[in-house]
């Protein structure tokens, strides 16, 4: 039977951390609303203690969605975790998300701490958390790079403590996917009460890697991917639901199955772009504007022969309205036929050579040709025939 993987979505906190990203609560619940939509399993809200405002937006999502689960940010500590508490008091589903950092880099860094006490402190959290009456899912902070034994001794502790999921997060974007998916194997065989809670995993990108550590995980136990929409997040960002969702949607042979609605993926990349002012690059997976999009000769012969020459996914399947074939100077004239007929105009034989050799010259000197190009290009022509 294929494993369900659930999503939990941290684009309302992860993703809104990036400067200019901030969001007003009503733009939250719109989005959150549209996530529900998508079938997301786990809606990040925010970080309650962090601001007025997020606290407000926490309460606010709690009340706007019904299906999912509602989450919130806490460091270790009695204060946030009372915060977080509070914001989740409508939730149906509510859960508080604490942690702490587990690598030795963050330890004597970050908390001049030890080993010993971050243990007894994320023991602690857990088990306060836990008391709240909301599920709880325990952070071990930069556990890509933390000692791998005792990153099992925490992690057992916390599951001891009461942790309904514990999430292994790359925040550094550190690992290679080989050493991420070690790592979570690692746990899963060492650590004695792992089957009484749900792995998840939480990569960032700054090596470019943090989709593939992400399925490297899933694919060595973990049952949780934590995404954010168009990728956005704490500085190179975090693994892109969209990209998660479609491997596991493309590659059956994984075996795994989410709850998400590809086809409003497009839409909601949209949607979150133009609403936190972040354009998504145009070479990104799924969602980026040349995606779908078939520029050189060879390829776009190659693709009106047959899409699946060049295409592994379907555009409509993401909610893209349809592929489409850019013409430059390095197009061919099957392309160049093709745009031309979408216009309402056919050439063969000598006739489609002639208005090549003019397209080429315009396209030397422009980089992109239009419609409306293409309307001169015909004009020019001593004959033409309407298709
Ligand atoms: O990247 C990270 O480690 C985080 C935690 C707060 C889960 O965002
Ligand atoms: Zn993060």
């Amino acid at each position: 039977m294929s494993k369900k993987i659930q999503i939990f979505d941290t684009t309302l906190r992860d993703g809104e951390q990036v400067p200019g990203c901030q969001l007003k609560t009503e733009e939250k619940v719109i989005i959150a609303r549209e996530l529900e939509a998508l079938g997301v399993d786990v809606i990040e809200a925010g970080f309650p203690i962090s601001s007025p405002g997020d606290f407000k937006s926490v309460v606010a999502l709690t009340k706007s969605v019904k299906e999912p689960v509602v989450c919130a940010l806490t460091r270790a500590k009695k204060e946030d975790i009372d915060v977080a508490a509070d914001a989740l008091r409508y939730a149906k589903r509510g859960r508080i998300h604490t942690g702490i950092g587990s690598s030795d880099v963050h330890i004597k860094n970050k908390f001049y701490s030890t080993r010993e006490q971050v243990l007894e402190q994320g023991v602690w959290a857990v088990a306060y958390a836990k008391e709240k009456g909301h599920e709880v899912e325990f952070y071990a902070e930069d556990a890509g790079r933390a000692d791998l034994k005792f990153l099992a001794q925490l992690i057992e502790g916390v599951i001891a403590a009461g942790a309904d999921v514990v999430n292994i997060p790359d925040t550094t974007g550190y690992c290679l996917p080989d050493l991420f998916g070690k790592r979570i194997k690692y746990l899963t065989e060492n650590v004695r009460n792992i089957d009484k809670a749900i792995i998840s995993v939480h990569c960032h990108n700054d090596l470019g890697m943090a989709t593939a550590n992400t399925i490297a995980g899933l694919c060595n136990g973990a049952q949780q991917a934590e995404v954010t929409i168009n990728g956005i997040g704490e500085r190179a960002g975090n693994t892109s639901l969209e990209e998660v969702a479609m491997i596991i949607n493309t590659h059956q042979d994984l075996n795994f199955h989410t709850n998400i609605k590809a086809e409003k993926i497009y839409a909601l990349s949209k949607l979150v772009s133009g609403m936190m002012r972040m354009p998504v690059q145009p070479n990104k997976a799924i969602v980026g504007s040349n995606a779908f999009a078939h520029s050189s000769g060879i390829h776009q012969d190659g693709f009106l022969k047959h899409s699946e020459n060049y295409e592994i996914i379907s555009p409509d399947k993401v909610g893209v309205p349809s592929s489409s074939i850019v013409l430059t100077a390095r197009s061919g004239r099957a392309a160049l036929k093709h745009r031309i007929e979408l216009l309402g105009y056919h050439f063969e034989g000598e006739d489609l050579n002639h208005l090549y050799e003019n397209f080429l010259s315009m396209a030397d000197e422009k980089k992109m040709i239009g419609d409306e190009d293409l309307m001169m290009l015909v004009g020019l022509m001593p004959v033409f025939v309407k298709g």
